[in-house]
């Protein structure tokens, strides 16, 4: 009965898995509908799947908006795949941030008695990024309204982009001028590069995912949330020293005394992410500085740091809270990036070991804990996958009582969750970016009932966005 194409009226009754809206339309039939609708909408939607059980549709406008729905504030708003719920109010993003990580436990981690706690709100709902990383494409992201222009009749260039992948397409990014996640210094940042690489594209060619041949890959800025410091890296293919000089005196004008470091990053990789191999300092120490808390920590280009400088601080004391310390304790941080939850967990237990692959972060971690004199804190390289070294390295540091884990977004490697029931230690606190990969290895901790989950609380690290953290407790049963 139904046809692709087809514009049909629904109102939207949910979210459901990987954020898509839902309703259900008078027969009875589901439909999802992709695009920015709010729960409590009355949308009109174009059918572009038909299956037996449910419809798949493209929003396309508002017939009777929600209750929660705002007017988003960026102008890239449904273009830019980064902030897809500023259509919301901040009360229906943390409703809706809250069900996502309960939805997962309970629906992918088979966790059905969990009850998670309310998402804990970011103070700051705009301009609260300490680290933005912009690409630049060869191809620009063209608008529907933009696709028909003749190429040498658009404003701006076709075959030129700085700013975010178009969602889905790592080929295109939406040349952006402005983001309000972003600090003014950044988005100042963002400006002048773009002027300066346009003055210089022969020298400057844009590095293609097609040919790998070209130079400019990434620019990504840091700014410290509390300490206002700002480093810019550019990720080049090779490095051009007089050019890099001369970016440098641009930037030093465009910024003044606010730029403390720039820095060049060279890389060989044939993906898109912008990690260094070799490193060229310009200007300034190479690394910036962040306060978290009591402690101040050296943050280099390839270092991870939490983007949301404030909001690290909840999350750090919810991981404290949860954690429950006793004096005695021996911790493992795993994932430890630059030392961050290992050093706000030295004061309250006996010593920690932080686990991290990446080089400059280790060596961060380090410093970080010598600034502070903090010698309870052991920090070493090892790739979680490699478990007979994690395995020595227990038997000479102790076996834990707690262990904090924070991987990337894609989760632990079985084999690292095979490790961490291998060591067994009485607590496991998981945090994570991403609830179904929390819901995944959370469920084989419990497999066998080797563990149980105890308490979930999600934190609102990126307010506007469809990201949720959340730090769960695992306790062995014994
Ligand atoms: C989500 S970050 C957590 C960082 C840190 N806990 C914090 O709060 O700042 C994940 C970290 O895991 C590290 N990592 C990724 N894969 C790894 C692996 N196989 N072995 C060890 N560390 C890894 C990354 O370099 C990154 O620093």
């Amino acid at each position: 009965m139904y046809k692709k194409k087809q514009t049909v009226e629904v109102e939207i009754i949910d979210l459901g898995e990987k954020n898509q809206c839902f309703g259900r339309l008078e027969d009875g039939i589901a439909i999802f509908v992709q695009g920015p609708a709010a729960v409590g909408d009355v949308v009109q939607a174009e059918i572009f799947k038909i299956k037996k059980k449910y419809l798949a549709a493209r929003f396309l406008s508002v017939v009777k908006p929600s209750p929660h729905r705002i007017d988003p504030v960026c102008r890239y708003f449904g273009l830019c795949g980064g902030c897809k719920w500023q259509h919301m109010d901040y009360t229906e993003q943390l409703r809706l941030k809250r069900k996502q990580v309960q939805d997962a436990l309970e629906h992918i981690g088979g966790f059905k008695e969990i009850d998670c706690a309310p998402c804990l709100p970011a103070p700051d709902l705009l301009g609260y990024r300490n680290k933005m990383d912009f690409s630049f494409t060869d191809l620009r992201y063209l608008t529907s309204e933009e696709i028909d222009i003749e190429p040498d009749q658009h404003e701006k260039p076709v075959d030129f982009a700085l700013g975010f992948h178009a969602p889905g397409c790592f080929s295109k990014a939406i040349d952006i001028d402005h983001c309000d996640l972003s600090t003014p210094e950044m988005n100042i940042t963002l400006n002048t590069v773009r002027r300066f690489c346009l003055q210089h594209r022969e020298e400057l060619p844009i590095y293609s995912t097609h040919t790998h041949t070209g130079e400019l890959r990434n620019l990504v800025v840091r700014h410290g949330g509390h300490t206002g410091e700002f480093m810019v890296n550019l990720v080049t293919s090779t490095h051009n020293p007089e050019l890099m000089q001369k970016l440098c005196e641009t930037l030093k004008n465009a910024l003044g005394d606010r730029l403390t470091t720039f820095v060049n990053n060279i890389t060989s990789s044939k993906n898109t992410v912008a990690f260094g191999e070799k490193e060229y300092v310009l200007h300034g120490p190479g690394t910036i500085t962040d306060r978290l808390g009591d402690y101040t920590y050296r943050i280099s280009a390839n270092s991870f740091f939490q983007t949301n400088t404030t909001q690290a601080e909840t999350l750090y004391n919810q991981i404290l809270d949860i954690a429950r310390l006793k004096p005695e304790d021996i911790v493992y941080d795993l994932f430890c990036g630059t030392g961050s939850i290992a050093l706000f967990a030295s004061g309250h237990c006996r010593k920690v070991l932080g686990v991290e692959v990446v080089e400059s972060s280790v060596n961060d971690a380090r410093e970080n804990a010598k600034r502070h004199e903090v010698e309870n804190c052991e920090f070493i390289r090892i790739d979680l996958k490699d478990i007979a070294d994690i395995e020595a390295e227990m038997r000479e540091f102790g076996h834990p009582d707690v262990v904090i884990t924070d991987p990337p977004r894609a989760g632990m490697n079985p084999k690292a969750v095979k490790m961490l029931l291998k060591m067994a230690p009485p607590t496991i606190i998981y945090v994570s970016c991403n609830p179904a990969s929390l819901a995944r290895d959370g469920q084989m901790l419990c497999e066998d009932r080797a563990y149980r989950l105890v308490e979930c609380h999600p934190v609102d690290m990126f307010p506007q966005t469809n990201h949720v953290e959340s730090v769960a407790r695992f306790e062995r049963v014994d």
